[in-house]
């Protein structure tokens, strides 16, 4: 049976009280209104087009704030769709659906627990560095709607590693059981030379808190970051990342298993000598992809000359096809997360079927809302079970 996840108790009465206000106020037509408005499905369109005409980092201040007001109001489970439970069990964690956020949506972990409300089986929150930083001047978030993409220069605006642990520790969803992947990364200040450092302070600082550590070396907008994907650099800083990573082992008690995030701007030699660092280093899993730099999908469009990284549906064919190599060039000794411009439950699908073990998006959540969630774990409960 198909159940809702991570529910707030009373948002029956919640809406029954606010039924009997309406009526008190003699607003019948709003009671209407309420009664109609099933699911998210239904609403979204309609929200999509007011944040459409608001700049794009205005409109996902608000609508983040509007997530986590519906939580607290305990309206927003009578919108979200039952999800459809699919426990896959994948770098020894068991999720109850493969269905995950993808990084940088919630940077600093401020909306934990509305975002979980969603039916999400994972939740995946950062970049985090380990000082605080502003990112880049704004604007530096822009939409190309006729592709449904996104393109994002942020540069890691994020409250810094303990303002995310505050966050962390006051969440419900941690401490039911939820899984939550903590994203790490380096400050733009930091040189290239000296990144290991700044990923080995957030390690260290998050690994109790983290389900799983996603350690990210392919942002576009970082300077030099991508060049950590590069042999020596990629083999330094996975040795010092997994050499710490089992002495707190040791020392808190808890393996606390790391993927790391890879771009899709990559030629098959690097695919096969990241495939070789990650297994040499016993990482314990891989997602795949960032965003890309390409422009080949929105060539001559509103904002596609923007500078920074492409998200949505077209980077779908690039991430998709590194997927597939890298899942290839593994042959199974590790698990792949698949992420990149999945806007639809047959996307997912092509995810899975490529080789991915889970799935995650954020672009997709733009442009279709919450009822994406649903959508996908539907369609992925089919193709796990057809695959057992
Ligand atoms: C506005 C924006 C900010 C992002 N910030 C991060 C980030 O901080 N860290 C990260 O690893 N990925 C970040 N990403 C990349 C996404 O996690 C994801 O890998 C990428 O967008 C492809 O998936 P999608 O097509 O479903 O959006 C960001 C994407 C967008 C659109």
């Amino acid at each position: 049976m198909p159940r809702r996840q991570f529910l707030p108790i009373g948002e029956k009465s919640c809406y029954r009280l606010l039924r009997s206000t309406l009526l008190k106020m003699r607003l019948p037509g709003l009671i209407i209104c309420c009664d109609a408005v099933k699911s998210w499905a239904m609403l979204y369109p309609l929200i999509r087009k007011f944040f459409f005409a608001l700049d794009a980092e205005t409109a996902h201040g608000i609508g983040m704030n509007g997530i986590s007001l519906l939580k607290t109001s305990g309206l927003a489970g009578l919108l979200v769709k039952p999800v459809t439970p699919c426990p896959v069990k994948v770098m020894g964690l068991t999720f109850p659906n493969p269905v995950g956020l993808a990084a940088g949506l919630d940077k600093n972990g401020d909306h934990i627990d509305a975002l979980a409300c969603l039916g999400f089986g994972f939740l995946e929150i950062g970049t985090i560095t380990p000082r605080p930083q502003q990112g880049n001047p704004r604007p530096r978030l822009f939409r190309i709607p006729e592709a449904q993409g996104i393109i994002n220069r942020m540069g890691f605006n994020n409250a810094g590693v303990d303002r995310l642990l505050e966050n962390v520790r006051a969440a419900e969803f941690p401490k039911k059981g939820g899984i939550l992947g903590i994203n790490i990364g380096k400050n733009a200040t930091t040189p290239i030379e000296n990144a290991a450092e700044d990923y080995l302070i957030c390690l260290e600082k998050v690994y109790r808190e983290a389900s799983y550590i996603a350690v990210n070396i392919s942002s576009p907008n970082t300077k030099n970051l991508r060049e950590l994907q590069k042999d020596d650099a990629l083999d330094d800083l996975l040795m010092q990342l997994k050499a710490r990573q089992e002495e707190l082992a040791e020392k808190h008690g808890r393996y606390v298993p790391m993927a790391l995030k890879i771009a899709p701007d990559l030629d098959d030699t690097q695919i096969t000598a990241i495939a070789d660092a990650l297994r040499r280093h016993r990482m314990d899993g891989v997602i795949a992809t960032n965003t890309t730099l390409s422009r080949e999908e929105v060539e001559g469009m509103a904002n596609a000359s923007e500078t920074g990284g492409l998200s949505g549906a077209p980077v779908f064919r690039k991430s998709t096809d590194v997927l597939k190599k890298l899942s290839t060039a593994l042959a199974g000794e590790l698990p792949i997360i698949g992420v990149g411009g999945i806007m639809g439950g047959e996307d997912a699908a092509e995810k899975i079927r490529a080789g991915a073990s889970l799935v995650q998006f954020y672009s997709g959540f733009i442009y279709r809302g919450p009822d994406l969630v649903s959508e996908v774990a539907e369609t992925l409960s089919h193709v796990i079970q057809k695959t057992r």
